[in-house]
């Protein structure tokens, strides 16, 4: 059974002790804070599944206010006394439920709503939320949901974020369809999910309708309101390519998203077809060190514009968006395999060498790190040899001149007679830094880790090398067609590989995921030194 089966089993169980379903209204409950992911526990709810958000907002970019109603259709999955939804946006004037005012009560970044009578088990109903003021402030490591700068406002958040500006079931578990009717004030435009279905002038501002034909989850919603320079072009089978930038990006910023129709083109014939009704980018003009794969329109920080990274947002279209997360813990099905899919864009571009050099440049980083944390490693190291590992280590991040000057010497040659172990401790690195990551399980502060970018990659490599590449990318068409705009757990992609090559596969996916050790790739000659 799955995670989702066995908490479906365990309502069952309950609800039947409780007396639930046989004479539903008197006893429904309130469906749950969250969704049920071990990492995030009030992250999205439970109860409900919502279908379709229509969001009607009007913005004063210069204010930072909004005024909004949200409509949410949704389906209960119990029967519900009442249920919540997650929001940190502002005031909210009034909470309808299938047209009648029902009961709301905010706490912390929850939206509690009481219908005045129960919804059944299997019941459609629709939530009207309306709501003005300035938005919720998000927080993380690159932002986290609305984000307003002078003349610019755009939405960048993972895990978290779709909160921040309107109330959701926030969780990637729960897709749904979305509407986005937005309204500005000139000479600002919206970029945002799917087609512009229209603009409508009404003087003073614009309104821009956006439409999404398939399913999202809330954080991959993206929107973007600035003055804005738009290229189209075509990808195949006339897949519309729309790419937006704020208008002060130069040309030079603007250059590697030419290459999008070849790079779908190429994604197609490896990954299958490219599942969605559009692509293209938006470039914010604020240096965010990052890009988002916000769906069918991926947002990249102005000083995030390479070629490498226009296709690692490209094939999470793919890996995270069409096929995306059950819960949060198997980052790496996404962020993995789409760090694979800028090797394989290397190996199709610049050709298999190059694709090698890449794999082996993250092989030694990951092996450095992997020594790093080794106590019987360190145990026969002297301080030298300790330094040399950690420049491996973290490339671009500390210096030698850093690391002698930290050690209190003026030569690495000084070191030869001091103790590793000892050495590490003057060293001051990040605490996460000496923390074995399992890539399967790296926790919610590890969400982001190098390692499940560069390991998870690996472990594709790893897996082509094993299978061959018939097999190997027989396996990535079945998963992406098996689980279109869907959700998946690791288990799901693991028998997708089990089944497809005949083999058992148990005990390289746990090597690979769940244990710390780097495995060696013999089929390469990588291996760690022990
Ligand atoms: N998923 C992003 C990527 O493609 C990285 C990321 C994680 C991110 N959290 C974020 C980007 C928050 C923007 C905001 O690598
Ligand atoms: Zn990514």
């Amino acid at each position: 059974m799955t995670r989702q089966a066995v908490r479906w089993a365990m309502l069952v169980v309950a609800s039947w002790m409780l007396g639930v379903g046989s004479t539903a209204a008197q006893v429904a409950t309130q469906g749950n804070q969250g969704i049920g992911d071990p990492y995030f526990p009030l992250m999205g709810n439970g109860g409900y599944d919502v279908e379709h958000y229509t969001i009607e907002m009007t913005v004063d970019v210069a204010k930072n206010l909004v005024d909004a109603t949200a409509t949410i259709e949704a389906r209960a999955t119990q029967d519900l006394a009442a249920f919540a939804l997650d929001f940190t946006g502002p005031s909210i004037s009034r909470v309808d439920v299938d047209g009648k005012a029902a009961k709301q009560d905010r706490s912390g970044g929850e939206l509690t709503v009481t219908p005045t009578s129960p919804l059944g088990r299997g019941a459609d109903f629709t939530v009207l939320v309306a709501y003005a003021g300035p938005p919720g402030r998000g927080e993380g490591p690159f932002g986290g949901g609305w984000t307003a700068e002078p003349d610019e406002i755009f939405v960048f958040g993972e895990p978290a974020g779709p909160e921040t500006w309107y109330p959701a079931n926030a969780h990637p578990a729960d897709k749904a369809t979305y509407t986005l009717r937005i309204t500005v004030p000139k000479p600002y435009e919206v970029a945002s999910i799917g087609t512009l279905q229209r603009t409508t002038d009404n003087g003073d501002s614009r309104t821009f309708v956006w439409e999404t034909r398939d399913p999202v989850a809330g954080y991959l919603i993206p929107l973007h309101i600035a003055e804005l320079d738009e290229a189209t072009a075509e990808g195949p089978a006339g897949l519309p390519i729309r790419n937006y930038f704020a208008r002060a990006i130069p040309a030079t910023d603007r250059a590697s998203f030419d290459r999008l129709p070849e790079m779908i083109d190429y994604f197609d014939s490896v990954f299958g077809p490219y599942p969605f009704e559009a692509y293209g980018a938006t470039v914010v003009d604020q240096a965010l060190g990052a890009a988002l794969e916000t769906q069918t329109l991926s947002t990249h920080g102005r000083d995030a514009t390479a070629e490498f990274i226009v296709a690692h947002e490209l094939v999470h279209q793919w890996f995270g968006n069409s096929v995306g997360l059950e819960r949060w813990q198997d980052i790496w099905l996404n962020e993995g395999f789409a760090t694979y899919g800028e090797w394989l864009w290397t190996e199709h571009s610049r050709g298999v060498s190059d694709r090698d050099e890449q794999i082996r440049r993250w092989y030694a980083l990951l092996a450095a790190r992997d020594r790093l944390h080794d106590r019987a490693a360190l145990e026969e190291m002297n301080a030298r040899e300790l330094v040399d590992l950690v420049l491996d280590a973290f490339p671009g991040l500390i210096s030698e001149e850093d690391a002698l000057k930290a050690l209190g010497v003026r030569a690495k040659a000084e070191l030869e007679d001091r103790p590793a172990a000892e050495a590490l401790e003057q060293l001051d690195l990040p605490p996460p830094a000496l923390q074995p990551v399992t890539i399967g399980d790296p926790g919610p502060d590890g969400l982001f880790r190098g390692a499940v970018y560069g390991r998870g990659g690996l472990t594709l490599h790893a897996l082509r090398l094993r299978l061959g590449d018939d097999l190997f990318f027989q396996t990535l068409r079945t998963y992406t067609e098996r689980y279109r705009h869907s959700t998946v757990t690791t288990e799901d992609f693991i028998a997708v590989a089990e089944q497809t090559s005949g083999q058992d596969l148990d005990a390289f996916f746990d090597a690979w995921l769940y244990q710390t050790a780097l495995p060696p790739i013999p089929e390469v000659g990588l291996e760690v030194e022990r």
